[in-house]
């Protein structure tokens, strides 16, 4: 029998802020300050996403919009990048990462009219990068000595001339 529940995803809040660092802290060696988070809220809040599991925020994903040379297109672009991920251990492999990224790069096309996403990404992540590649991201070179620590990152980017989503924002949860 497959049993299903839901997961929700929307926008980040203020009062949501603590839970994300907590999060992030859970999750990541890369931690900010409160006021990064924050204002990436302020300004580019509409790609700054929480995923609720029975009311209670399990994973974030953050981006801001910048405006550049494109990687996977020509010329100045506006572009999304993904500053930050995470999903709590024990709400992992339920298709929540994916998700918000979904809706994070719809949200990057649609209401900030960026015309390609990017990220980095530790060359070790194995799980974030197939996660990536899963979504159509490209590895696209490797920086090194990108992380405090001395790892190399990969630079992974991918188009949204090409992106297009039709989901809601309930989405199945497999358990
Ligand atoms: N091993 C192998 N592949 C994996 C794994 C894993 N542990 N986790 C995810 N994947 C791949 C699989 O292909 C998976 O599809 P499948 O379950 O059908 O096989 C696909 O990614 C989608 O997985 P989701 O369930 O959507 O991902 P999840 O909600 O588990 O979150 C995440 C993935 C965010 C990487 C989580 O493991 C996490 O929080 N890790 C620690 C923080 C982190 O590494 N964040 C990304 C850093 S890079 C950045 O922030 C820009
Ligand atoms: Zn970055």
């Amino acid at each position: 029998m497959r049993l299903l529940a839901e997961f929700i995803v929307r926008r980040a809040r203020f009062d949501d802020l603590g839970k994300v660092i907590e999060i992030n802290r859970k999750c990541l060696p890369e931690n900010y300050p409160e006021w990064f988070f924050r204002d990436h809220l302020v300004n580019w809040g509409e790609a700054f996403l929480v995923a609720e599991v029975n009311g209670e925020v399990v994973g974030y994903v953050m981006c801001r919009v910048e405006f550049g040379l494109g990687i996977t297109v020509k010329g100045l672009v506006r572009r999304g990048h993904v500053i930050s991920l995470a999903v709590l251990p024990e709400h992992r492999r339920k298709g929540i990462a994916t998700a918000l990224m979904k809706e994070a790069l719809k949200a990057l096309k649609e209401k900030y009219g960026c015309k390609e996403v990017y990220l980095e990404v530790r060359v070790s992540n194995l799980p974030a990068i197939r996660l990536y590649e899963k979504l159509g991201f490209k590895r696209v070179k490797v920086i090194p000595m990108y992380y405090a620590d001395g790892e190399d990152a990969y630079l992974m980017a991918r188009s949204l001339e090409d992106f297009s989503s039709f989901r809601s924002f309930t989405h199945d949860l497999r358990l």
